[in-house]
């Protein structure tokens, strides 16, 4: 069952045409029946300060708590920046995880990346993992998805073009959404 399962996605890249957004668009579309998915923005989030923060959490940074707080699980697509996950989406996850609400703590993650490279921004991934043992955020481990080459998966408008990658991601948000209802299935 995934009706009324909320999913709040989000990217570390600003890029007006990122393919990771794109990603993120795509898998509006490829939702279980029920589910829904609002991408967040992390753009207006400045950049972490404890000064800052000490005179006030910025309302910017209060609405994205808010958000995932509000979600049943979360969508990272991430970026790979010199073999890691990019300033934005650790500055946002660094600025969740302050304070007594711990929106993040124990909530269902699905990772997927692009990346015009031929690994799909998969090392990006795996630092985001041991972020997420930080954040006590739940990732899945299968499957995973690497959109590599993505330059050749979407078209000029950012369509996802690919359906092998739509289908995968198909299968990320139906994992995504079975980790909250867990349905034994008698096989491995
Ligand atoms: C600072 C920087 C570092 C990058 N480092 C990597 C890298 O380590 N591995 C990789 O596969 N791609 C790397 N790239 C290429 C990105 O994967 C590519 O720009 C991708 O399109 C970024 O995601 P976006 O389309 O969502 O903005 C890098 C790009 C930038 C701007």
């Amino acid at each position: 069952m995934s009706a009324n399962v909320k999913i709040l996605g989000f990217t570390g890249s600003l890029r007006r045409k990122s393919y990771n957004m794109a990603a993120l668009r795509a898998a509006k579309d490829l939702l279980p029946e029920g589910a829904s998915l609002e991408i967040a923005d992390l753009a207006p989030i400045p950049f972490f300060n404890e000064d800052v923060e000490a005179v006030g959490v910025p309302e910017e940074v209060v609405r994205f708590k808010q958000k995932i707080a509000a979600a049943d699980a979360l969508l990272i697509a991430t970026p790979e920046y010199n073999y890691s996950i990019p300033p934005v989406l650790k500055n946002a996850l660094d600025w969740a995880s302050r304070g007594t609400d711990l929106p993040l703590y124990g909530k269902h993650l699905a990772i997927l990346s692009a990346s015009t490279g031929m690994f799909g921004g998969a090392r990006a991934q795996y630092h985001l993992r041991q972020v997420c043992v930080g954040l006590n955020l739940l990732p899945l481990n299968k499957p995973e998805v690497f959109i590599m080459r993505a330059n050749t998966k979407f078209d000029e408008v950012g369509n996802l073009t690919d359906e092998f990658t739509r289908q995968a991601i198909s299968r990320l948000l139906q994992a995504l959404v079975d980790s909250l209802h867990p349905i034994k299935r008698g096989e491995d």
